[in-house]
């Protein structure tokens, strides 16, 4: 499939299996899904640019690798997306992060915005826009739009758990947008959750339900 990346190491594989079991407590599936976020964060940021610096050892000096650029932008989508964010975080202390908060409405799926605050420069950043579930696609590309229209350019955006509807909306509405997933699913329900899935990824993270 163009533009999407489906990154199924192994480890990333068999915690997820853990995470879909119903009977995961709480406190289990939100650590797993931070150790997921770090190796799904590991390969995101695989090709990013390097530079050099003058560095002296404890033996010589040496021009040494070091990321180039501005730094990155980590946006959570609202508020799942705070499950890989902070795994992300953990991996790039120095990231930017932005939070857009979005929920769907029950009848329709619409993506309803209610809070929205970015770092500034984001047309100079690398953006890498966080939701564990890609479903409907309705709020990550609401929420990615939101950010082109503060000026992010280079965009990627990451989930774990995609369906090929979602994926199919995302690339119509937003073709140069490069997807990253630990897996995709067989279908959408009627009610727009995935299945298989994991049920609802902010009730499971948080225990609201
Ligand atoms: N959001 C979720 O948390 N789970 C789904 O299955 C779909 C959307």
């Amino acid at each position: 499939m163009h533009n999407v990346n489906v990154i199924d190491h192994p480890l990333i594989q068999h915690k997820l299996t853990i995470m879909r079991n119903v009977d995961t407590p709480t406190a289990v599936f939100r650590q797993l899904l931070r150790e997921i976020s770090h190796l799904l964060c590991y390969e995101v940021t695989r090709d990013i640019k390097l530079t050099t610096k003058t560095i002296h050892t404890p033996m010589q000096e040496m021009q040494a690798p070091t990321l180039a650029g501005k730094k990155l932008v980590f946006a959570s989508i609202l508020r799942a997306g705070n499950g890989l964010l902070e795994g992300m975080l953990d991996l790039v202390p120095s990231a930017r992060v932005a939070h857009v908060g979005l929920y769907r409405d029950h009848d329709t799926l619409e993506a309803i915005e209610y809070y929205y605050k970015a770092p500034v420069n984001l047309q100079d950043r690398l953006v890498i826009a966080v939701d564990p579930m890609l479903a409907t696609s309705n709020s990550a590309t609401a929420a990615i739009e939101k950010l082109q229209n503060s000026g992010a350019k280079n965009i990627r955006f990451l989930c774990l758990l995609a369906a090929p509807e979602g994926i199919k909306n995302f690339q119509e509405r937003l073709p140069d947008v490069p997807i990253y997933t630990a897996a995709i699913d067989e279908k959408l329900n009627e009610k727009g959750y995935i299945v298989p899935g994991l049920g609802d990824a902010g009730d499971r993270m948080y225990g609201t339900k």
